[in-house]
């Protein structure tokens, strides 16, 4: 368990912020990391060439620590659906096979699907909702043969429902299947290996669990893909980037590795400092303890609700820093609204209350939480 980091962030006392899923507060020292960053335009003249590299470099090596694959199968997003969406560019589908997502999937992994099987003439696979809430029984069952790319969350996000990415990787080859993964509601709060689930895609959004600013995110390509077509052509992908001299010396060769898939304007250089910084730290706390310790504040949370009729999938099922609370009766759309009056902060997605804490929350937040809901209802 990690003891809470609120220090490190610039949350007042009487706001309870349980929304880490809708956005994370950034902390202090990735703040100044960006702000420093932002700095560096007013003196361009300062901004020397080795610059554009130094900032991405930090990037793809920090970033390939967290998921422990090398700096080179890492590429440099504005967002997630700019990662699935290289992935449906490349992936191999035809007529008469299928896509699968799941129920109530994020859009950002799931327009790419609709039309890249629109082109194709393949269909969409959509997995229900499991009664049992077992989204990884439901995924293996869906996995028949005419599957040729399972497009998938590590945590479905309206339902906090954990999916074994290891079985499901392994029931993908030996199916032939690829696998496309959009881990922006759970990198940084659990723990992902692509050893162990050997994805061929894997895009994070930076803005949640990963603590980082918005607009930038890491696309992880498997190297059997990294020959592919990017979604752009821009002059840094290419292999004379790094000799601004000759940039007109038109090449159709790439730099190496993932790079290709990199955005325009990659090198931001407020931006990147700042996701760099909280990618540090969250290697320094360990992402197995940042699980353990959203989870144990969502455990109590949990309970509590449950004396009020909410309910939530158990452990392992749901993930542990993820918890959407869901009750017979209907839950008010202005709920948020009502709530922030009290300065506490949730969200609600689909029918359920989504409460998401992180390292910077204490027991009283959830203890807030709970007294509010007790009294509203
Ligand atoms: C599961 C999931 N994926 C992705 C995103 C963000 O997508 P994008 O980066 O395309 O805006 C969100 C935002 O709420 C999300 O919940």
């Amino acid at each position: 368990m990690i003891p809470c980091q609120r220090h490190l962030f610039d949350i007042p006392d009487d706001v309870a912020y349980l929304n880490c899923a809708y956005m994370s507060p950034l902390m202090k020292p990735a703040l100044e990391a960006g702000t420093a960053g932002l700095a560096r335009k007013a003196h361009p003249w300062e901004i020397t060439p080795d610059k554009f590299f130094s900032g991405s470099d930090e990037f793809r090596a920090t970033a390939a620590q967290l998921v422990d694959c090398t700096a080179d199968d890492i590429a440099i997003v504005p967002s997630a659906s700019y990662g699935i969406a290289t992935a449906a560019r490349n992936l191999h589908v035809k007529k008469g096979q299928c896509i699968l997502v799941l129920e109530e999937q994020f859009p950002s992994n799931y327009y790419s699907w609709q039309r890249r099987a629109e082109e194709t003439g393949a269909s969409l696979k959509i997995v229900a909702w499991p009664e049992d809430q077992d989204w990884t029984a439901a995924v293996l069952d869906s996995l028949t043969p005419d599957v040729a790319i399972a497009a998938l969350p590590h945590v479905q996000w309206t339902s906090g429902g954990r999916l074994d990415l290891v079985r499901i990787g392994e029931a993908c080859r030996k199916l032939g299947a690829a696998l496309a993964l959009d881990l922006t509601q759970s990198l940084g709060a659990l723990p992902f290996v692509i050893r162990d689930v050997q994805p061929d895609f894997a895009v994070a959004a930076s803005y949640k669990w990963l603590l980082g600013p918005y607009s930038v995110g890491l696309l992880y390509v498997a190297s059997k893909w990294q020959d592919g077509m990017p979604l752009e052509e821009n002059w840094i992908q290419r292999a004379n980037a790094r000799d601004f001299s000759s940039l007109i010396l038109y090449t159709e060769s790439y730099d190496n590795g993932a790079r290709r898939f990199d955005m325009g304007e990659r090198s931001n250089f407020a931006l990147l400092p700042a996701a760099v910084r909280a990618m540090k730290q969250l290697l320094e706390w360990n992402v197995a303890q940042v699980s353990e310790t959203a989870g144990a504040l969502n455990r109590r949370l949990a309970e509590a609700a449950a004396e009020m009729g909410f309910y939530a999938p158990d452990e392992p099922l749901r993930a542990p820093h993820y918890l959407a609370l869901r009750r017979k009766t209907a839950i008010p759309k202005e709920l948020p609204e009502m709530l922030a009056r009290e300065k506490v902060f949730v969200s609600i997605r689909g029918s359920s209350i989504r409460v998401a804490p992180n390292v910077y929350n204490t027991v009283e937040d959830c203890d807030r939480l709970i007294a509010c809901l007790r009294r509203i209802g």
